[in-house]
């Protein structure tokens, strides 16, 4: 996906990008549908966020890219971790995942 800072961004919160553009597939309480469940007991719960990155931004199988702004990426692992492992938020690192999401374009940058 080339210039994904050009996406305009048209969602606030992480809920409102999942319902719209995940829950269609992964389920409205991530119990899986097309798509593989996210609930805390499924493989994608355990694996860090350098994969989720990488399965939302390029896709994944059957599972198409989804253009969303590197915020609406952060904000919507952020929700499915915080649903999911409520127990542990700090699961999460937003740090890393925008230096990731950062890394990935310029990468792209140089492949375009
Ligand atoms: C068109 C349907 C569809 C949409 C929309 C979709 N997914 Fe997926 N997703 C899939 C399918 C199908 C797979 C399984 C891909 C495979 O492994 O071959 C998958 C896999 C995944 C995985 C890896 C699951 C695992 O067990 O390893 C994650 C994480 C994921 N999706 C998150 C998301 C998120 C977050 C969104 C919204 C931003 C999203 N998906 C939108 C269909 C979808």
């Amino acid at each position: 996906m080339a210039c994904s800072s050009s996406v305009a961004e048209s969602y606030s919160t992480g809920e409102e990008v999942y319902e719209a553009r995940c829950s269609a597939c992964h389920g409205k309480d991530f119990e899986g549908r097309v798509g593989p469940a996210l609930d805390a007991g499924s493989q994608s719960a355990s694996m860090p966020d350098s994969y989720w990155v990488q399965t939302i931004t390029k896709g994944k199988g059957s599972m198409p890219a989804q253009r969303l702004t590197d915020n609406e990426v952060t904000m919507v692992i952020e929700y499915i971790r915080s649903k999911i492992q409520s127990s542990d938020p700090s699961l999460f690192n937003h740090d890393f995942a925008h230096e990731l999401l950062s890394r990935q374009s310029s990468l792209e940058f140089l492949v375009n």
